[in-house]
C-alpha cells in the first residue's frame, strides 16, 4: 500500500469534485469459478484500491460528504476462517492503514444506507460491472440491477476520472516497474519464437514470468501467429516459418498498476522482404505517433497521424493508391488498421473503462465518431501532463474483411485489391509501447524492448 496520507489526500480531492450526499464504494468479492469454494484469483476494484488501497474481499466504504467522515465496513473473521486463511488484520487495523478512523460491520452499512435513503440523501456510486456487486447494490439501494449502471452518479464518475487519469510519481514508478517485467516477458517470448514450438508453450512462459515477478498478467495474453485477429487468445497453433508472431502482454504490480506491450516478430528470427516492408510501415507509425504526444494535442489527431503514416507506407508498397489525405479522411486505412491507436493505462489496463468510455475519452469538444474504425478509438480528447497512454498502431490483413470490401468495391479508387489479395496469408503486426505525457512531450516508459528490425533479429539470435 501507499501511505495512509496519500489515500486521505485522494479522498479529500474527491470531496471537492462531488458536492453533497454519500459516496458508496463497494469493494469486490471473491467470485466462484466451478464450484462455490473454488474462486478466481481475487482482484479488488480499481477505484477502491485508488481511494483506500485495501486489497481483500468483503469490504465497502462510505464517504459522507456532508459531515466529512469516512467509513470502512467489513466483518472480522472468526476462528473457523483463521484455520483456513491464517490470521488476518481486523477491519479496524485495515481501516487505519487507509487513513480511515471509522470502521463498522457490513450490517451497520445496511443501516446507514437505509437511513440515508429514508432521509432522501443522494447516494453516489460508480457503474458496477460484476454480477455479485449488482445483486448486492440492488438489495442495498433498491435499484433493479439492470438499472444500476444508468443510475450511477455522473458527478462521481467525472470526479474519479479527473483524479485517476493524472498519475503521480509513485504511480508512474509502479508502471515503469511493470514495463520492465514486460521487457522480460517479451524478450523471453521473442527468443522462443522458433518453428515447431506451440504458441501455448511460449504463452505459458510469458504468463509465468508475470506471476513470478509481479502480480498476474494485466489481461489474458494475446499470442498468436494469426495476429490478424486483434484479440487472439487461442494458443494452439504450431509456429511455422513465414508467419509473424504477435505477443501482446503485460502484468500488474502488487498494487495493481498495469503494463501493456506488444511486439511482433518473424518466426525463426529473420524478416522476409515482405514482412520487413510491412513491419517498417507500422514502426514508422508507432514512432511518428509517439513523437507527437504532448500536453494539449487531441489524441484523435495522434491516431489520425498514425493512420496517415500507415496509408503513406502502404501507398509506397502499392497496396493503396490516390491522395493519402483524402484516403485517411474517408477511412480507407481502416481495412488494415481497424482499431484505435491506444487507451489510458493505470490501475486498469484499459484505465477507467468501466466508468464508460465516452466519459473517459471524449468531452464537449471532441465527440466519438460513428465511422467504422474511428468509432473504436477509445480516447480522442486532448492529452494532459501525466496521462499514460498506450501507442499501438498495427496493420492486419483480415481475409474476411478484405473479401467483403472487395465484393462491395469499397474505396476501389484507393485500394489495389489485386495486390492486397496477395497478402491474405500475411497475418498481422502491432507494435505497442506505454507512453507518459510529460511537461513538454513524451517519455516511452521502461527499459527499451527490442523494436527495430535489427534489434529484433539480433535478439532472436541470442539464447
Ligand atoms: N493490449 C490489449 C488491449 O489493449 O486490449
Amino acid at each position: 500500500m501507499f501511505s495512509a496520507k496519500i489515500y486521505a489526500q485522494r479522498r479529500n480531492q474527491l470531496r471537492q469534485e462531488v458536492n453533497s450526499g454519500l459516496i458508496l464504494f463497494p469493494g469486490n468479492e471473491d467470485v466462484s469459478f466451478n464450484y462455490p469454494a473454488n474462486t478466481y484469483t481475487f482482484r479488488q476494484d480499481s477505484s477502491f484500491l485508488y481511494f483506500f488501497g485495501l486489497d481483500h474481499p468483503g469490504l465497502a466504504a462510505v464517504l459522507d460528504l456532508d459531515n466529512g467522515q469516512d467509513w470502512i465496513f467489513g466483518n472480522d473473521i472468526d476462528i473457523d476462517d483463521i484455520i483456513w486463511m491464517g490470521k488476518q488484520p481486523t477491519i479496524k487495523e485495515s481501516s487505519l492503514l487507509a487513513g480511515v478512523n471509522n470502521s463498522a460491520s457490513i450490517k451497520d452499512l445496511a443501516e446507514i444506507i437505509q437511513k440515508a435513503r429514508k432521509d432522501g440523501r443522494k447516494i453516489h456510486y460508480l457503474p458496477p460491472y460484476r454480477g455479485e456487486t449488482m445483486l448486492w447494490l440492488e438489495d442495498l439501494l433498491g435499484i433493479p440491477h439492470l438499472q444500476l449502471r444508468s443510475n450511477a452518479s455522473e458527478n462521481l464518475i467525472r470526479g474519479v476520472i479527473k483524479l485517476r487519469m493524472v498519475k503521480d510519481d509513485l504511480e508512474i514508478k509502479e508502471i515503469i516497474r511493470m514495463v520492465d517485467v514486460a521487457y522480460l516477458m517479451h524478450v523471453t517470448g521473442i527468443k522462443m519464437a522458433k518453428p515447431g514450438i506451440l504458441e501455448r508453450e511460449i504463452a505459458g512462459v510469458v504468463e509465468g514470468i508475470a506471476l513470478s515477478h509481479a502480480g498476474p498478467v494485466s489481461f489474458p495474453v494475446i499470442l498468436s501467429i494469426n495476429g490478424q485477429t486483434l484479440h487472439n487468445h487461442y494458443h494452439g497453433n504450431v509456429l511455422t516459418e513465414g508467419r509473424m508472431l504477435v505477443i501482446d502482454a503485460g502484468c500488474e504490480s502488487d498494487l495493481h498498476y498495469a503494463s501493456d506491450i506488444t511486439r511482433t516478430v518473424p518466426v525463426g528470427g529473420k524478416f522476409s522482404q515482405r514482412q520487413k516492408e510491412i513491419y517498417e510501415v507500422v514502426l514508422n507509425a508507432n514512432l511518428a505517433a509517439t513523437k507527437a504526444v504532448k500536453p494539449g494535442i487531441p489524441f484523435k489527431n495522434v491516431h489520425l497521424l498514425a493512420a496517415t503514416e500507415i496509408t503513406k507506407g502502404l501507398k509506397q508498397l502499392g497496396l493503396v493508391k490516390g491522395d493519402v489525405g483524402e484516403a485517411v479522411n474517408l477511412g480507407v486505412h481502416t481495412l488494415f488498421f481497424p482499431h484505435g491507436l491506444g487507451h489510458p493505462l493505470g490501475l486498469d489496463v484499459h484505465d477507467l473503462e468501466g466508468m464508460g468510455e465516452n466519459f473517459v475519452g471524449y468531452d464537449d469538444e471532441i465527440k466519438r465518431s460513428k465511422e467504422f474504425g474511428l468509432a473504436y478509438l477509445r480516447f480522442g480528447r486532448r492529452l494532459q501532463k501525466n496521462f499514460i497512454m498506450t501507442i499501438e498502431p498495427g496493420i492486419y490483413f483480415i481475409p474476411e474483411l478484405i473479401d467483403i470490401w472487395k465484393n462491395e468495391k469499397k474505396f476501389s479508387a484507393f485500394l489495389n485489391y489485386d495486390k492486397i489479395e496477395q497478402y491474405k496469408d500475411f497475418g498481422g503486426i502491432r507494435i505497442e509501447d506505454d507512453v507518459l505525457v510529460t511537461e513538454t512531450g513524451f517519455q516511452v516508459l521502461g527499459k527499451p524492448i527490442p523494436k527495430t528490425v535489427v534489434e529484433i533479429e539480433f535478439t532472436m539470435k541470442q539464447d
